[in-house]
């Protein structure tokens, strides 16, 4: 463990939305943080965000430009849609380590210019992939070191997103150009917890459907439906599913992974566990609900220790999941085969 680095943690986040409120829940039980500036386009977000989480003398701002110049930061979320990064660009100019949302973008170029300056300031991130912190995943990543996966089968199959006039993510969820389609934006967690349980994926081959979604809002021109099949570097082969069309439900979260001696199915939001191993009884790990609290807490710690051993997801790393997602994309289009990494 290193040393105190910091008493408190200062952090300014920019994107104020549904995931931006979920985090600020969270960061005001930690004892180590003040929450102390809040970005959003809507500046009305910001100062309700600064209203119910800020600590005393908080401040808002339209842009991020402004927040960075006026702020001293030790820390910034960054909780903007897909198409939206860009800020993490200021974090580094100002030396601000930074926590990211999954995806961490939508354009590569973008997402591959901030990674080399991270990389350059070796700078502490951190990708909002929760799922890496659960205790089941780790205990399944454990055992895989010693009987490689084979077959990898996961994704998300919901119906559409209810409609609420107050969320934002309307604005831009449902929009290709906007979101990325659901494979980018929601089974990206999954394809991301593929890669750390079963390493990386160096082929993919994808196969989508539209038009069938009947009721969806006029905005809608995502895909209905898709599969991609992956092949990793281990030798296994995976296959990955996403659907926002089902609407008579029987979907959900999953992803099974099978070994020569292991399999292990998680299941649901929390990714509940069911580990079967050969001549042993099975095994079930619940999910933790309080993932983003587990989360939150490992980026504070590793930002006032200095210790980046307590991230389980860096910058780099968030970009080579956004490689295959992106990829997927690319095939869909094409219906060809794409290699990674991309050129
Ligand atoms: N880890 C998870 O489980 C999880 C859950 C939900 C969302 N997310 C991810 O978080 C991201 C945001 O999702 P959300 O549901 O909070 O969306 P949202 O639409 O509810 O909120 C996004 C906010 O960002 C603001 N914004 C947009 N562009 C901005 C900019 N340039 N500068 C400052 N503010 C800007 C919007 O006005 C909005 O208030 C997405 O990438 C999404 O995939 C992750």
């Amino acid at each position: 463990m290193g040393l105190i680095r910091l008493e408190r943690v200062r952090i300014g986040f920019i994107g104020c939305g549904g995931i931006g409120l979920r985090h600020m829940e969270e960061l005001v039980k930690n004892p180590y943080v003040s929450l102390v500036a809040f970005c959003d386009i809507e500046l009305s977000r910001a100062r309700a965000a600064a209203e119910r989480f800020g600590s005393e003398g908080a401040s808002i701002f339209e842009r991020a430009e402004d927040m960075f110049d006026r702020v001293e930061l030790d820390a910034a979320y960054i909780c903007v849609p897909p198409y939206a990064h860009g800020a993490e660009l200021l974090a580094i100019e100002h030396d601000v380590p930074f926590f990211v949302e999954k995806p961490v973008n939508l354009y590569l170029e973008q997402a591959r210019k901030i990674a080399s300056a991270v990389e350059r300031k070796k700078l502490l991130t951190s990708v909002g992939y929760m799922n890496r912190y659960r205790r089941g995943v780790q205990i399944v990543r454990e055992i895989l070191r010693s009987d490689p996966p084979i077959l990898i089968l996961g994704g998300w199959i919901s119906g559409i997103p209810k409609f609420s006039p107050e969320a934002p993510i309307w604005g831009w969820l449902l929009r290709k150009e906007r979101s990325g389609g659901q494979f980018h934006e929601q089974v990206t967690h999954t394809v991301d917890l593929a890669r750390f349980l079963c390493g990386e994926i160096w082929e993919v081959h994808a196969y989508s459907v539209r038009g069938f979604n009947r009721d969806a809002p006029p905005e809608y021109n995502i895909e209905d439906a898709s599969v991609v099949n992956v092949k990793f570097v281990g030798s296994a082969v995976g296959s990955f599913w996403a659907s926002c069309s089902s609407n008579a439900n029987g979907g959900g979260i999953t992803l099974s992974i099978y070994a020569n001696r292991t399999t292990a199915l998680f299941t649901g939001w929390e990714h509940n566990l069911r580990l079967f191993r050969l001549n042993m009884e099975p095994l079930d790990v619940p999910g933790e609900p309080n993932i983003f609290e587990i989360e939150d807490n490992a980026f504070i710690d590793a930002v006032r220790l200095n210790d980046p051993s307590k991230i389980l997801c860096t910058y780099m790393d968030g970009l080579k999941t956004m490689e295959v997602t992106i990829a997927a994309n690319i095939s869909m289009e094409t219906g060809k085969p794409i290699r990674l990494p991309l050129p």
